[in-house]
């Protein structure tokens, strides 16, 4: 498994390999890497030639008061874990390479921003935007694979492909879970035992939405009131977002259709952690 930091190089990798006619596949990540980022690695490495993983804490994507200084970081601990999982190459740029002193381009995608996370993390989804294009311009690849827990991001970058010709097929793969349910998150590690038995409680209370739906109720207001319920018993009171929206748009849906999204932000202490289930 090779590492590489510079830009240039990795372009000059990934052309050599086009070159001799092999495929790509790519998982981008910030590193602090789980069982849910190796899930996503191990589908890539099935899907292509050479498998590429990046590291990087992308700083565009963080808001002036959010975690970019304290987010999880194992260099180390990364690269051993991709190692085992027959990675070819791990590109681990440096912020100031990516982003040098007088960058000013950013990559918008309009609506679907407005909407769930995008609300309540003003910019976010224009820095991942702006990076994920910048790492499909210097990795090239022919598949990049993305988690259905960020189920914004995954639209985001979808609509970002398609609006701007982006020849890269986008995979999704399904939320990997610990054994109570609660989605992997390199932020769970910043729970309190109290507050990880409260997020344990996060995708319950999605269980108890969908059981509403499926029992012949589709007004999101009672819906979303059961959850609110639910949510408060288990001490989780800092709701950023509890909706139940169409899958494409993002658009709040009033009455609720199978297959709409039912997603969710909440604050334990300082942690937002997010989720989502389909109905
Ligand atoms: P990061 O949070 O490291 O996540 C990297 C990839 O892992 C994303 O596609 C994310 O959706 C996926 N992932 C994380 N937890 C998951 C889980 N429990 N189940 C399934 N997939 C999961 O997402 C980012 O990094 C960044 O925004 C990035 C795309 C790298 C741009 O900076």
């Amino acid at each position: 498994m090779k590492i590489l930091s510079s830009v240039n190089k990795m372009k000059e990798v990934a052309n050599e390999i086009r070159k001799e006619g092999k495929t790509i596949s790519f998982v981008p990540t910030m590193g602090a890497l789980h069982a849910a980022h190796l899930s996503l690695v191990e589908e890539a490495t099935k899907r292509a030639d050479v498998c590429v993983v990046s590291i990087f804490v992308n700083p565009t994507q963080f808001g002036p008061d959010e975690d970019y200084m304290k987010y999880a970081r194992d260099l180390d601990g990364d690269i051993k874990k991709l190692d085992k999982f027959g990675v070819h190459l791990v590109f681990v740029p440096e912020t100031e390479e990516i982003y040098p002193k007088d960058f000013q381009t950013f990559v918008e995608v309009e609506k679907l921003e407005n909407h769930l996370c995008g609300r309540h993390r003003k910019g976010h989804f224009r820095g991942v935007a702006t990076i994920v294009l910048k790492l499909f311009n210097i990795v090239k690849p022919h598949i990049a694979i993305f988690g259905e827990k960020d189920y914004q991001q995954l639209k985001v970058i979808q609509r970002m492909v398609k609006d701007l010709n982006i020849d890269i097929d986008i995979v999704s793969c399904p939320i990997v879970r610990d054994e109570s349910g609660l989605a992997l998150s390199s932020r769970n590690s910043y729970l309190s035992s109290d507050e990880k038995e409260s997020a344990r409680s996060i995708i319950r209370t999605l269980h108890k939405m969908k059981e509403e739906f499926d029992t012949g109720s589709n007004l999101s207001t009672m819906i979303k009131g059961t959850g609110g319920k639910i949510l408060k018993q288990s001490n989780i009171f800092d709701i950023d977002y509890l909706e139940i929206c169409d899958p494409e748009t993002l658009e709040s849906k009033d009455l609720a259709e199978r297959g709409d999204l039912l997603a969710i932000a909440v604050r334990l202490g300082s942690t937002r952690l997010i989720d989502n289930i389909r109905l």
